[in-house]
């Protein structure tokens, strides 16, 4: 498998706790297939590369569990995550040593094979700005991941905080020359938020997505004022 030849440095933080006795669920690798229940864990990818490399015959976005791209030989990177189903979580990349432009700047999340699901690519960074924050929706239906997409709320988290620049009128993004590393002084570690909305093997419907909504108020952008200290004891005072 493309995926497991691959020796791509992994960059990842999972900020939830996933409780493993209630964890029924054993499939571990991005490109299988499953089906959930809620207190699950749940095993999926984040992919950073080029918008190209994600295309097949520049045409057809494909999934990178796909051979077809071949995104395992061109310059890339893979985050892998497992969270827990209904649970909402914060991920946290950390990007002291991994810069996201330098893997062509855009990210895609994925799972399965035969049912294979991805996200919409997303614009995570260039020589010129970093987006960090992003809310991810995984879409279940009958325990079945069926769509991921990134929710965005219209720049309205950044709109009176100077440091953020409103792109697209979608993303809030801050200065790469702010970041550490790259000149500044700001982590721009990135914060992905996910919600779970559908329904799980049972037809148990999962709502943490009704949560997220609420929580918006909140985003994220307040927690990386103070980012030195923990991200989840502050995300979890919210609860
Ligand atoms: C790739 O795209 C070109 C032009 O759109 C088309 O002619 C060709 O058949 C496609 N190749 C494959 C393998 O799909
Ligand atoms: C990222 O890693 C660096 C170095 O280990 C650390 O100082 C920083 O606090 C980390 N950032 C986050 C958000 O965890
Ligand atoms: C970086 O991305 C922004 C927003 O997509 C774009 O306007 C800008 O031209 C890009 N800069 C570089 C150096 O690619």
């Amino acid at each position: 498998m493309a995926m497991k030849r691959a020796l791509w440095l992994m960059v990842l933080t999972l900020l939830c706790v996933v409780a493993a006795a209630t964890d029924t669920n054993r499939v571990y690798q991005p490109c299988a297939d499953t089906k959930i229940q809620r207190s699950d864990g749940f095993t999926f990818g984040i992919a950073f590369s080029s918008k190209d490399s994600f295309f097949f015959n520049q045409s057809l976005q494909l999934s990178p569990c796909d051979r077809r791209l071949s995104l395992a030989s061109s310059n890339s990177q893979l985050a892998l995550f497992r969270p827990k189903v209904d649970e909402i979580s914060l991920l946290s990349i950390n990007t002291s040593t991994f810069f996201p432009d330098n893997y062509g700047g855009y990210m895609v999340a994925f799972a399965g094979r035969r049912y294979a699901a991805r996200s919409p690519l997303s614009f995570v960074a260039n020589s010129t700005y970093t987006v960090t924050s992003f809310t991810l929706v995984l879409e279940f239906q009958r325990g079945r991941l069926q769509n991921l997409y990134w929710k965005r709320d219209g720049c309205s988290s950044c709109k009176k905080q100077s440091n953020f620049v409103c792109l697209n009128k979608q993303d809030c993004a801050i200065r790469t020359s702010s970041c550490k590393g790259r000149g500044g002084a700001v982590d721009c570690s990135l914060g992905i938020q996910l919600a779970f909305s559908g329904t799980d093997r049972h037809l148990r419907v999962l709502n943490s997505w009704y949560e997220v909504e609420n929580l918006r108020q909140y985003s994220l952008y307040g927690l990386y004022s103070n980012l030195r200290d923990s991200l989840t004891s502050q995300y979890n005072k919210f609860f």
